[in-house]
Formats: structure tokens, C-alpha cells, sequence
């Protein structure tokens, strides 16, 4: 598993971006306390997801504000049309981990 945070690191309604070493850029959303990670570079651009705006469930790219479903990663708005990664959310006493996109 791959530490990124914790869960105090992430206000509700904000947007964390972490690098871990070795792994593309992650972006830890905090939705109404419920923790989610996907990739942090859109799949349209190389913005950083994490600059971008939450709105409802999904995540505004701060580029040409395509939008994305924090959720699942599903592409939700022009121009985006490819997914980008969602990865598992593990907390252990308040610190969240994914397990890392090469295994
Ligand atoms: S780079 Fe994200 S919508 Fe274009």
C-alpha cells in the first residue's frame, strides 16, 4: 500500500495533490468527509486536477474546465473523454493509502 496523507491533511470539499516517490502525481478529494484518489493529470492536458474546482461530485479541470467524476474517474464533461485512474481507498487510523497503479 502506498501512504499519500492524512485524513486531517484534507479539509471536506478540498482537493490534496500528493508525488509520491517513484508514482505519477495523485489528487486526494475530500467529498462531504468521504476520501477518494485518482490520478492528478488530466487525461485532455497536463493540468493538475488538484487546481481545479469541486463541483458536486465532480472535478472541474482548471484548463478548458472538461470535468471528470471524482468517484470513479469517468470522463463527465467537454472535452474530456478518457477516464483518468481511480485507485481503492485504504484508511488505517486516519491515514490514507492506495494500493499503487503497478501493483
Ligand atoms: S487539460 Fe484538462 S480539460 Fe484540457
Amino acid at each position: 500500500m502506498l501512504y499519500l496523507c492524512r485524513t486531517e491533511d484534507v479539509a471536506v470539499g478540498e482537493i490534496l495533490r500528493v508525488d509520491p516517490p517513484d508514482h505519477v502525481p495523485l489528487a486526494v478529494f475530500n467529498l462531504d468527509g468521504v476520501f477518494h484518489v485518482t490520478d492528478d493529470t488530466c487525461t485532455h492536458g497536463e493540468a493538475s486536477l488538484s487546481e481545479g474546482e469541486i463541483d458536486g461530485d465532480l472535478v472541474e479541470c482548471p484548463f478548458h474546465a472538461g470535468c471528470f467524476e471524482i468517484a470513479t474517474g469517468l470522463p463527465a464533461g467537454a472535452p474530456c473523454t478518457v477516464a483518468i485512474k481511480s485507485y481503492p481507498v485504504v484508511i488505517e487510523d486516519g491515514a490514507i493509502h492506495v494500493k499503487p497503479a503497478d501493483g
